[in-house]
């Protein structure tokens, strides 16, 4: 995969406008978004990113919940974004979405966050790639900033990894799904330095099993 690459929201780029349905039908959202914006908990002080922010689901909550918090969203695909900022405006979030591949050197054109979240992203894309968005976030998160990611993790069950391996493996492929599922996601965040990286909740859905992960980085 080029730079230039990824793979669009649900799969492909015909079925874009069918992401929100699917995700509230196949996924549990309310459940897992709830849980991670728990871990988030948005202080009026706070600078937010949501890198591969998508339609803006998780970023709109976050303004809601927090409306003095400084809320970013950054996602690849010009279409999505769209979607975001229709839906956003619609719910009178104001957050600032950007276009782009979220890169080490995103931190001169967006600055520093205390806070990164992420959902649903790791698990389509190439591990090399799980682990360059996870270094670029360590260079764009402030001293003590904080990390949280929701997504396919480790599918612990025979039940979970027949009901990955039936859906989100057949969308989404196999080779960029599987490290989630083997468990990759905290040893990577460990690998490019963050720390007191855990996985604070296991939602299991029709779909597989979402892990809530939290990570943070050294002050
Ligand atoms: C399954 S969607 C999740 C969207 C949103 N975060 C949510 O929770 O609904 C994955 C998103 O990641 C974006 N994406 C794909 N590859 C990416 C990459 N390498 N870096 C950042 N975002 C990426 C896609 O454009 C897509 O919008």
């Amino acid at each position: 995969m080029s730079e230039k690459e990824f793979t669009p929201a649900a799969g492909y780029a015909a079925l874009t406008p069918l992401y929100d349905l699917s995700i509230g039908l196949l996924t549990r959202e309310d459940i897992w978004r709830s849980a991670l914006l728990k871990q988030v908990a948005p202080a009026d002080a706070d600078r937010v990113l949501d890198v591969g922010c998508g339609t803006g689901s998780l970023a709109i909550r976050i303004k809601l919940l927090s409306p003095k918090t400084e809320v970013h969203g950054i996602d690849p695909d010009s279409e999505i974004l769209r979607r975001a900022h229709t839906k956003a405006a619609k719910k009178g979030a104001d957050i600032s979405f950007h276009q782009g591949f979220l890169a080490p050197k995103s931190v001169s054109e967006l600055g520093r966050f205390t806070k990164v979240v992420s959902s649903l992203v790791f698990h389509q894309t190439p591990l090399v790639e799980k682990k360059n968005i996870l270094n670029s976030i360590t260079k764009i998160l402030e001293p003590n900033g904080r990390l949280y990611v929701a997504d396919y993790g480790l599918q612990r069950t025979a039940l979970m990894k027949m009901l990955f391996r039936r859906t989100i493996q057949i969308i989404d492929g196999y080779d960029d799904t599987q490290p989630n599922a083997e468990g990759c996601l905290p040893k990577l965040m460990e690998e490019v330095g963050f720390i007191n990286v855990s996985e604070v909740k296991v939602v299991p859905t029709i779909t597989g099993s979402i892990s809530i992960y939290v990570a943070s980085m050294a002050g």
